[in-house]
């Protein structure tokens, strides 16, 4: 009688034991239903991108039980929501024509620059890791596309991604080492990775700006701190000259880069200059701005006006 009593207990103790270890396992994604399965194209070409892609940019994700762990699994559910995001093969149909060709050329260029896969899913995937041959099947199916029945494709995208293609070929060797602003501030390289916070157009100079923050700007936002701004707060503008967009006239959208400019903050080392130091690269090839160090009387000459603002113009725009 004893004996069995044990054993009941152990049996409930495993299965509860084993109950909560389950309930740890997250779950990651569902598969929707598939509209179309990467339209009518050729088998050799779905089953490489099948085989590479799929995981990520279909509704055929096959997840492993690693995957459902408690931190993997959130990190795995972003993957693939982005990835679906930005391409589902599982609906195909839902692109128009010149979407896709733009999907393609897109994936070429990722695919051939070792982009996709991204890295770490292929170090614990390492079969999606794409062949030499199964990324020429891909080069050759894509350009060749114009003369595919069902494409009945432009040659603008084609050149433009060859042209893209080749600019990125010859200066892939080539290390850009942009050099720094005449007052010895480098060229924060990272400023891609920022948040926007707001944007502008001058009437006068038919440019439009887009002022970023680094996270620490961003966080002095969010917790409107910001006059002054803390040190560490770094503040952007990128400028582009506008054009009319091909497709929308009264849409003015960016054309040419003009230049990128920054406002570093630190009340100490820039004490001499209204605690930021000011920095500017013109043009895509990002030439520091400035003869000498005497530059930044001209940048704060003009932000003058906003001296109890902290030197700074913009208001952060709302992002409800
Ligand atoms: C582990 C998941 C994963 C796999 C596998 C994967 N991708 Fe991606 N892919 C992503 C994510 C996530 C993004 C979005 C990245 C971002 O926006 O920063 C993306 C973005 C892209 C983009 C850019 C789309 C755009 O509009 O910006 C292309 C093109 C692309 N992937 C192609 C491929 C191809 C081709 C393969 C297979 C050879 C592949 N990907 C495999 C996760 C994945
Ligand atoms: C002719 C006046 C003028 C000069 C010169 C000028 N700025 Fe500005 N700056 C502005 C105005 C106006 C804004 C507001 C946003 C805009 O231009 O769209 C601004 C915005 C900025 C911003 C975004 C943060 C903010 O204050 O809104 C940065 C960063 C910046 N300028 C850096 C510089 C640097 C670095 C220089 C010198 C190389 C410089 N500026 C020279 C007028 C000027």
């Amino acid at each position: 009688m004893r004996k069995r009593t044990s054993i009941v207990v152990l049996l409930v103790i495993t299965s509860l034991l084993t109950l909560i270890l389950v309930s740890q396992l997250r779950t990651v994604s569902t598969n929707p239903p598939i509209t179309s399965d990467f339209g009518n194209t050729p088998e050799n070409i779905k089953s490489i991108v099948r085989n590479s892609c799929y995981d990520c940019h279909s509704n055929e994700t096959q997840l492993e039980w690693f995957h459902k762990l408690p931190f993997i699994a959130s990190r795995v559910k972003e993957d693939i929501e982005k990835g679906r995001e930005k391409i589902n093969f599982s609906e195909w149909d839902q692109y128009s024509e010149k979407e896709q060709i733009t999907i393609l050329f897109n994936m070429l260029t990722k695919v051939k620059k070792d982009i996709m896969p991204p890295e770490d899913y292929l170090f614990v995937h390492p079969s999606s890791k794409l062949t030499d041959s199964q990324k020429e099947e891909l080069e050759t199916y894509i350009k060749g596309l114009d003369n595919i029945s069902g494409y009945s494709i432009n040659m603008d995208g084609q050149k433009r991604y060859e042209k893209a293609y080749q600019n990125w070929e010859e200066n892939k060797e080539k290390e850009k080492k942009i050099e720094k602003s005449p007052n010895g501030i480098p060229f924060p390289e990272d400023y891609r990775k920022w948040k926007v916070v707001s944007s502008s157009y001058r009437l006068d100079h038919h440019t439009l700006r887009v002022i970023l923050g680094n996270d620490v700007a961003i966080e002095a936002i969010d917790n409107n701190e910001t006059n002054p701004w803390p040190d560490g707060a770094i503040l952007g503008k990128v400028v582009w000259e506008q054009r009319n967009d091909e497709n929308w006239e009264a849409a003015i959208v960016p054309s040419s880069f003009v230049h990128a400019e920054f406002m570093f903050k630190d009340s100490k080392k820039y004490g001499s200059t209204h605690g930021w130091g000011w920095a500017r690269w013109l043009g895509t090839e990002l030439t520091p701005f400035g003869q000498d160090e005497s530059f930044t009387q001209s940048c704060i000459e003009c932000h003058l006006p906003v001296k109890n603002r902290d030197y700074v113009f913009t208001t952060p725009s709302i992002f409800p």
